[in-house]
């Protein structure tokens, strides 16, 4: 397991630079697959990969991912262990790749739970996934994300990966933050969206705090800080 600590941004740097796509896990070769290929190739527009073509159609998903956000994505939901949570679906661009990882990791048994506020985005996402046939081994949870977490906990239910992607603004991700320890498995992974943006060090942009977010809920020493990847920054639960 590698970590990046050279990649880890003080405040002040947010938004400088956006580090590229580094392997955690070991694996041969620059990339994991064909499919890891095909989202180190496609075009990008201003830096963000907005969308992912359906592999054999025509048709687009949109999304605001970066590479290496998208690169990272893929490569902890084929490699880690156990049951994947993601927060945040939008149209399910990274719901898609989620998807694919666990098909082509050849342990498809893994579950994907999602979780979205917004009752048009759970339909949205189960559209995109089912006409790309992805809706095996998904669940999707309609709720705030915090509660639907605890809820999940109280279920015991447990995750070896979670992507965190709903919002920017300080109480929700803090409040999601400090749920975490309850449901992912010691050894497992989080990984957050937009971290890594100037606008989170700007003092009076409320809508933008994920940075200060996850300083301040995610418990240390149980989360250690892994690497910083495009946009998003990756924690391990190491006890
Ligand atoms: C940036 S989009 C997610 C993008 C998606 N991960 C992708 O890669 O395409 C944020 C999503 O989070 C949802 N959301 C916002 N606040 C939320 C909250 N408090 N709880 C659950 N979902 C929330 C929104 O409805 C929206 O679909």
């Amino acid at each position: 397991m590698q970590r990046h600590l050279e990649t880890f941004l003080q405040l002040d740097e947010l938004g400088e630079r956006f580090p590229e796509f580094q392997p955690t896990f070991p694996f041969p070769g620059e990339y994991i697959d064909s499919f890891h290929r095909g989202l180190a190739e496609t075009p990008l527009q201003d830096g963000i990969l907005v969308q992912v073509a359906k592999p054999g159609s025509a048709k687009i998903i949109p999304g605001f991912l970066r590479r290496a956000d998208a690169l990272k994505i893929y490569e902890l939901a084929y490699f880690a262990a156990g049951d994947i949570l993601e927060i945040g679906i939008f149209q399910g661009l990274s719901g898609t790749i989620l998807a694919r990882a666990t098909r082509n990791s050849g342990k498809p048994e893994r579950r994907i739970v999602s979780v979205d506020l917004n009752p048009l985005r759970l339909a949205q996402t189960f559209l995109t996934l089912a006409s790309q046939g992805l809706l095996a081994g998904r669940e999707f949870r309609h709720g705030d994300a915090a509660g639907v977490v605890r809820k999940l906990a109280r279920q015991g239910r447990q995750f070896g990966f979670s992507f965190i992607d709903h919002s920017h603004a300080y109480q929700p991700v803090l409040e999601v933050c400090q749920e975490l320890p309850k449901v992912i498995a010691p050894g497992g992974f989080c990984l957050f969206h937009d971290y890594n943006d100037e606008r989170n060090r700007e003092p009076g942009n409320d809508a933008y705090k994920v940075y200060q977010a996850v300083a301040d809920g995610l418990p240390s020493p149980m989360f250690t800080f892994c690497g910083v990847y495009g946009c998003t920054a990756l924690y391990q639960r190491t006890n």
